[in-house]
């Protein structure tokens, strides 16, 4: 393989690893949306799978304009963060809000990703006085915050409370002590998916004695 010699070349590896990237998420978004249960959860993704088309689009115009042909080079960053959420929102959830939190924690991942290779490719293409592509790229950046701030409220609003509450109505059954406080802390760490999982099978073990 040629070796990278210049700020161009460069430049369009870096869209050619966030064009793999785009791409994969077109056969990613829908398994999560899928897998929701939440409504607000898979109307934001469904709506992100649209928008994700659209930059797909716009990456294509970006190769037009330096004369390159679109292509992807495999983004091993993407792979392997979609993996890994495709193995935990895989595993067995007491309740389908838990698995909720945790397709927002894949799915902010990608967010977050995203965001930082666009970044660094919109601060190249200044550099290369790519002001039509800055333009294109910025775009689909702005997409990708408002995606991590839909997800963000929706983790805020909705879910993690929906988790919390349905251990307190399984809670209010049994009424054991271990229980009570494995629902505050719950509460306490709405934020961190992994461990409401945690609390949530603290309180499973405590429904059982
Ligand atoms: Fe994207």
């Amino acid at each position: 393989m040629a070796s990278i010699d210049s700020m161009n070349e460069l430049f369009v590896d870096e869209l050619r690893d966030i064009y793999d990237a785009e791409k994969r998420l077109t056969k990613a978004i829908p398994k999560l949306a899928k897998k929701a249960s939440n409504d607000d959860l898979r109307s934001a993704l469904e709506e992100h799978l649209q928008e994700t088309e659209g930059q797909i689009s716009r990456l294509e115009q970006a190769f037009e304009h330096l004369g390159e042909r679109a292509k992807g080079k495999p983004c091993a960053g993407m792979k392997g963060i979609l993996e890994e959420g495709d193995e935990h929102v895989g595993e067995d959830y007491e309740d389908d809000d838990l698995r909720d939190a945790v397709i927002i924690g894949s799915a902010q991942r990608v967010e977050h990703y995203e965001i930082a290779a666009y970044g660094t490719a919109i601060a190249h293409a200044r550099l290369l006085q790519q002001d039509d592509i800055v333009q294109l790229l910025e775009e689909s950046l702005e997409e990708e915050k408002a995606a991590d701030a839909k997800l963000s409220q929706i983790a805020e609003s909705v879910v993690n409370i929906e988790a919390a509450d349905q251990s307190e109505e399984s809670e209010e059954k049994t009424g054991p002590a271990r229980s009570r406080q494995a629902t505050s802390r719950q509460r306490s760490t709405a934020a961190s998916s992994s461990k409401a999982r945690v609390s949530s099978s603290r309180a499973k073990s405590a429904r059982r004695r």
